[in-house]
């Protein structure tokens, strides 16, 4: 047995780690059982830790225990298994590299361009460069980056990594990440480091408005490179005055959201010098994966009705654009950026585009945008996000690729004089590079493809933070990430990439306890600060660690959260209570009603239920059966902790609220509604039991035929519509709705020729909107049955139905890749099921036989 897929961390050989006792992961390969492991770890020649042989079957969250380890420590560690008989297998290696964890271990000095930033003025890219020397062979060559504002790096004309957009996006006025690269094999004895500085999440645009200069005026790097030498000895680079600099290059303005205006003609001249600046934000590491190039899609040129010329790259997706071409000097091509051609086939930039003043904007008018009275707002008025690019030929051959801004986009339309051909287009997915964990193919074209739009949602807003949509806002709204989360874990290995955004989450919490309801922080808050403590949204804070911790076992991320968890649960307690007690007398539960504050409710549900001023009114039915839903979990995750009386306070609002929702809301279960949230909501979240139930199941199986089988929920409620119809004992239901084509459902947009999932049933706004995507997570965990049940165990039941008449799912888990298969004809069912070395199952069949099973592959025919 051995053991394969090393990683430390969640990451495969971390350069530049911050956790100085990093935790170890494996899966086994070959064998049944793992019956011990040896973890060996070296430092240089020296063992640091050698854990000896520990009789375990334990692959995960294993910590460093060895010599404390220190800033740029390199360790290379290696895995020894002993299987089910004993054998020792082969050593695994693997490795990570500490980055730099003191203060003190940065001597670079903050640098800015030589000039001074004004209002109402975007500058160009800053073009920094210095030039050394070194005396080789250099044994190894670190760069650590970072900077307020967008980098690129480059060392004698090669970048110096795949990662692009650092240091990503985090809430600045309290984190700014750095990143590390080995640049070893690309120095030379002569060396150019250059380095480009854009405006980013800093500086540039954020969110619907396109708020500029959100964390500061002036941009600034921060860069040190250092070299070790074959006899020990170092030399650093640092950023400091002698860096030169000029803003004289191509990339004449850059924004994140708005695009890149780029004069092929211009080179910087470097004709200036950095200025030294202060900062005083430490750099911290990340953690997490890089942001890089994905998939690239070539273009097909369309000619609309109207005449424009519009590229059509076959997906709709976030990132960058690239292209070649050749003219005279001067000539200008501009591309604009969009998801959709409209109903006359015309490209349009409707769908997402917002107006937000020609001059930077404060608070008053922040109001008025947020509360629709753009008419008051004096002065001229610009679309937001512009999404374009604005391109000028050197009269030779020219290649641009987007650096500085990332689009949502399928289609761009073109406007040049240019000769151009399709053939020189390319879009490139851009995101952050989780690896690929799940699929799922059925013999349904349209729910393959339906899962594939989820995927490609997920990729076009996983970019260091879990954003809505890739074009309009483009923020962190934690209700879309807390409807998501069990789907993108199936999807991708999100272990670093949530651990980096509960930080985030962290940062971003209010002095009363409530979240922004966007995490990181993106300037214009009052509108987030307000709906903050929105039920939903809000419980990300405690909903994303509990799934999290049950998805990978990792009991760590509860503790890393649970003081910001218990300022929320506080903060919810303090709220909690009748907004009108002479309303709520003959509710002998009232104080545990949950009816103050700002909720935004279902969000989006189907028109015909949707609430006109979200927000606005009380949603008191949704906040009390939160209240609830909320407190269950935190009493169990405070229990786990050993926080008993903390425990007690939260299971008693949980038990509460679930008696003032059933008092208030249910009327006996007789709730005469076709609206489907409200009828999902209670059985979903626990709050109704035995006849009560049972009426409810009832009245939602009549609500979905009177509706033919069409969805009308909301983001809430979205992802538990079918599950609350497979454990009610009504699959077929279930299917039903998954398989109507018909609008409003999941299906009507792939029959429309979606490629990622749309933000409402209509269609009417963002087309990249990954939440109600989220009914995915039921293809892996229902329709295939694969869950993962506890460490190193998982059980599979799955649940055929409706047209399928094959499901084939793998998911590599943090304990290894298992597969669930079936295929069905007339009333036989056979199903495949593989677990990986080291793991069991609890296996259900649809007939109800139970089998424990243990590694390898296991058919059952029923
Ligand atoms: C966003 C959503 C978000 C919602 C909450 C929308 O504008 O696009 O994804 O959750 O607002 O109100």
């Amino acid at each position: 047995m051995r053991a394969i897929r090393l990683r430390t961390e969640y990451l495969t050989e971390p350069l530049g780690l911050g956790i100085t006792a990093p935790r170890l992961y494996w899966n086994a390969d070959g064998g049944l059982r793992q019956t011990a492991y040896q973890v060996v770890a070296r430092r240089g020649g020296e063992t640091v830790w050698d854990t000896g042989k520990v009789a375990s079957s334990r692959m995960t969250h294993v910590r460093y225990e060895g010599v404390p380890l220190g800033s740029r420590d390199r360790v290379d560690w290696s895995v020894v298994l002993w299987d089910e008989a004993g054998a020792a297998g082969p050593p695994a290696e693997s490795w990570f590299e500490l980055g730099l964890l003191d203060p003190a271990d940065w001597t670079a000095e903050w640098i800015t361009g030589d000039y001074t930033p004004e209002p109402d003025v975007r500058y160009p890219v800053d073009h920094f460069r210095r030039d050394f020397r070194v005396r080789e062979p250099v044994l190894a060559a670190r760069l650590y980056i970072t900077a307020a504002g967008v980098y690129e790096a480059v060392l004698n004309g090669e970048p110096v990594s795949e990662a692009r957009l650092g240091p990503g996006a985090t809430d600045y006025r309290h984190r700014l990440h750095y990143q590390t690269f080995d640049v070893t094999s690309l120095l030379a004895a002569d060396n150019v480091l250059e380095v480009r500085l854009a405006d980013g999440w800093y500086r540039g645009s954020l969110g619907a408005f396109g708020a500029t200069h959100v964390f500061g005026r002036e941009t600034r790097l921060l860069a040190q490179l250092e070299l070790t030498y074959p006899d020990g000895s170092t030399e650093t680079v640092g950023s400091d005055e002698r860096f030169r600099w000029s803003d004289d290059g191509p990339v004449r303005f850059a924004d994140l959201q708005d695009g890149e205006v780029y004069d092929a003609r211009l080179a910087p001249s470097y004709s200036g010098h950095a200025r030294i600046t202060t900062e005083t934000m430490i750099p911290t590491a990340a953690d997490n994966v890089p942001v890089t190039e994905h998939e690239r899609f070539p273009a097909r040129l369309l000619t609309t009705p109207s005449g424009a010329r519009v590229l059509d790259f076959g997906q709709n997706l976030a990132g960058f654009v690239a292209f070649t071409v050749s003219g005279r000097a001067g000539q200008r091509l501009t591309l604009r950026l969009g998801e959709i051609l409209d109903g006359a086939g015309e490209f349009t930039q409707r769908n997402f585009q917002l107006r937000k003043p020609v001059h930077e904007f404060g608070r008053d008018v922040e109001i008025l945008l947020l509360t629709g009275q753009e008419s008051e707002i004096k002065g001229e008025l610009q679309p937001t996000p512009k999404q374009e690019v604005v391109f000028t030929a050197s009269g030779g051959t020219d290649h641009y690729v987007t650096r500085f801004a990332v689009f949502g986009f399928r289609y761009a339309l073109v406007e040049t004089d240019l000769d151009i051909d399709p053939a020189d287009f390319e879009a490139i997915a851009v995101y952050s590079a989780m690896e690929q964990t799940g699929t799922c193919v059925t013999s349904h074209e349209g729910v393959n493809r339906f899962l594939e739009n989820t995927r490609w949602s997920m990729k076009g807003n996983f970019l260091d933070v879990p954003t809505d949509c890739p074009t309009r806002e483009r923020l962190g709204w934690t209700g879309d990430a807390q409807v998501f989360f069990d789907t993108a874990a199936y999807l991708m290995d999100v272990g670093a990439f949530f651990r980096k955004w509960l930080r985030d989450v962290r940062d971003g919490q209010l002095a009363d306890g409530k979240l922004s309801a966007v995490i990181p922080y993106n300037g214009t808050s009052m509108l987030y600060d307000t709906t903050g403590g929105s039920v939903g949204w809000a419980d990300a804070v405690v909903l994303i660690p509990y799934r999290y911790w049950k998805r990978y076992g990792d009991e760590s991320i509860l503790r890393d959260c649970y003081d910001a968890m218990r300022r929320y649960a506080m903060f919810m307690i303090t709220n909690a209570g009748p907004l009108d007690p002479e309303a709520a007398a003959d509710n002998p539960h009232a104080r545990y009603l949950y009816e103050k504050g700002v909720h935004l409710g279902d969000w989006l549900e189907a028109a015909e239920f949707r609430d006109p001023s979200p927000g606005r009114t009380p949603m008191p039915e949704e906040a009390t059966a939160y209240l609830h839903y909320t407190m269950t979990h935190l009493a169990e995750i405070a229990t786990v902790l050993g926080e008993t009386a903390d425990a007690d306070l939260f299971a008693e609002y949980a038990q509460g609220a679930k008696a003032a929702y059933t008092h208030q809301f249910l009327r006996d279960g007789t709730l005469d509604t076709d609206r489907q949230a409200k009828l999902v909501r209670p059985l979903a979240l626990g709050l109704a039991d035995g006849d009560v139930k049972r009426r409810l199941e009832d009245r939602l199986v009549q609500a979905v035929k009177n509706r033919d089988f069409h969805v009308n929920t909301g983001f809430l409620s979205t992802p538990f519509v079918l599950p609350t119809l497979t454990a009610a004992g009504h699959p077929e239901i279930a299917y039903r709705m998954l398989d109507n084509e018909d609008a409003p459902s999941w299906l009507a947009e792939v029959k429309a020729g979606a490629t990622t999932v749309w933000e409402d049933w209509e269609g009417k706004e963002s087309r990249n909107h990954y939440s109600p995507g989220a009914v995915c997570q039921w293809l892996f965990d229902t329709v295939a049955g694969l869950r993962v049940t506890g460490e190193n165990h998982f059980t599979i039941a799955p649940v055929p139905g409706g047209s399928l008449t094959s499901a084939q799912a793998r998911y590599t888990s943090v304990y290894g890749t298992v597969a669930s298969s079936w295929t069905r004809t007339g009333t036989d069912l056979h199903l495949t099921v593989t677990l990986p070395p080291n793991t069991t199952a609890d296996v259900r069949l649809p007939n109800g036989t139970e089998h424990v099973v243990g590694p390898g592959t296991h058919e059952y025919t029923a």
